[in-house]
């Protein structure tokens, strides 16, 4: 069933791709990346919150996003190539995928957006779209997880919430990733119990 895996093996485009992403609206992806690069994105992630590069993730675009905790409390920074090799992997990857998902989907994904997240312990994100009022270009978000050994009472699930049907709930394991479409699909980050560590992003359509 893996459609998309960068872990060793060749992308190959899939149907599931089509069904998950045109059909439901969204989808998952287990080992998406090598454990070897989730670890060392992980160590990087951490690594930028001790040394204080993390900020407080605001809410909207524009030039000053809100700080507003009650709506969501993780702490980000964003990803530019020539970081590291990690981090430059990852979006070598991402442009693959691009390109798959324009050839596939026709979509004309232009750009990449993407940063880590960290939630600690506490933290959430209330239910949302990651399209603004004033910008409509994000069209596939993606997030793909980085920790290790997650169980379910540490909670900090990503819930779905699809137009028709139930709840969806993907835990933030290592090499998952999930993908939906950015204006269409509300979705929350269940409060977390133990620190979770993420890269977000988001394929762009040019204004
Ligand atoms: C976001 C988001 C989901 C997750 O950053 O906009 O919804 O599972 N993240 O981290
Ligand atoms: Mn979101």
């Amino acid at each position: 069933m893996p459609a998309i895996s960068f872990d060793g093996a060749l992308a190959v485009p899939g149907p599931s791709i089509v069904d998950g992403l045109c059909h439901a609206g969204w989808l998952m992806q287990e080992h998406f990346i090598s454990p070897e690069l989730s670890r060392q994105l992980a160590a990087e992630c951490v690594q930028s919150m001790l040394s204080g590069k993390m900020k407080g993730a605001g809410v909207g675009s524009g030039h000053a996003p809100l700080l507003q905790p009650d709506i969501r409390g993780d702490h980000i920074e964003w990803l530019e190539t020539g970081r590291s090799s990690a981090c430059d992997r990852y979006l070598e990857h991402m442009e693959t995928l691009r390109r798959m998902l324009n050839r596939e989907l026709f979509l004309g994904l232009e750009e990449y957006e993407s940063h880590f997240a960290l939630y600690a312990p506490g933290a959430f994100y209330r239910a949302h779209l990651d399209r603004f009022r004033d910008d409509d270009k994000r069209t596939v978000s993606v997030v793909l997880y980085l920790n290790d050994d997650w169980l379910p009472e540490h909670g900090g699930a990503l819930r779905l919430h699809p137009h028709d049907g139930e709840h969806v709930d993907i835990a933030p394991q290592a090499g998952r990733m999930a993908m939906f479409m950015s204006g269409e699909m509300l979705h929350e980050v269940l409060p977390t119990a133990r620190e979770r560590l993420s890269i977000a992003g988001w394929f762009r359509r040019r204004g």
